[in-house]
């Protein structure tokens, strides 16, 4: 299995999938539990990455699709979209797990910031208060108006609990809502 566990926003997910650059017999059993996290491209600049943190080594090398090996296992600059990540051994065999690169507009950049600061422990990394979690960005964009309601309203009573957002973070998820509350906003 690979695991992917992406701190920088906050986003905790399962990556899947699994192949092999060379099928014959001397790369059998190359199997690499690969771990890695990454954020997103935001506000429409190619400004992803994706740092590799398992396995490490100085005989390994790393690679993104189809571009060329290298030793140091962080990317940035990347554009939004889907990406294979290669770890290749001294002989030339190797292990796959793919993922994604998001975009995230900058209204919604600004709320997975708001969450990630003041949302934990109740809501995320599996965190479920109120039955709410909002470790994905699906749950978040399906929680909109719940999320406006209770940290701009206040209604029945403000989240985060026991304490309120700021003036300028509640403007922000009025921004946000006002604009679409998709992720490309
Ligand atoms: C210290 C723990 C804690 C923190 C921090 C916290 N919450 Fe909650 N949250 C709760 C509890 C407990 C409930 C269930 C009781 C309730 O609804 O008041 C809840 C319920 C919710 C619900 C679901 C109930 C509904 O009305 O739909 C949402 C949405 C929510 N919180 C959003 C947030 C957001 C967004 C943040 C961060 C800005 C946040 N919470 C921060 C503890 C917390």
């Amino acid at each position: 299995m690979k695991r992917l566990i992406a701190f920088g926003l906050g986003i905790l997910a399962l990556g899947a999938g699994c192949s092999k650059q060379d099928n014959n017999d001397r790369c059998v059993g190359t199997n690499y539990d690969i771990q890695f996290t990454k954020n997103p491209a935001i506000g429409g600049v190619n400004n992803g990455s994706i740092a590799i943190f398992y396995p490490r080594g100085d005989t390994l090398r790393y690679q993104l699709n189809n571009g060329a090996p290298q030793a140091n296992p962080n990317f940035t600059g990347l554009a939004p979209g889907n990406y294979v990540i290669w770890v290749i051994n001294k002989k030339g065999c190797s292990d796959t797990t793919s993922t994604t690169i998001e975009a995230y507009g900058p209204k919604y950049a600004a709320i997975k910031q708001i969450i990630s600061g003041y949302c934990g422990p109740c809501h995320l990394n599996g965190g479920a208060s109120g039955g709410k979690n909002l470790d994905t960005d699906a749950s978040i964009v399906a929680s909109w108006d719940r999320i406006r309601i209770r940290c701009v309203n206040g209604a029945p009573t403000f989240m985060p609990q026991n304490g309120q957002l700021t003036a300028i973070d509640k403007q922000k998820i009025t921004d946000w809502v006002n604009a679409g509350h998709r992720i490309t906003d």
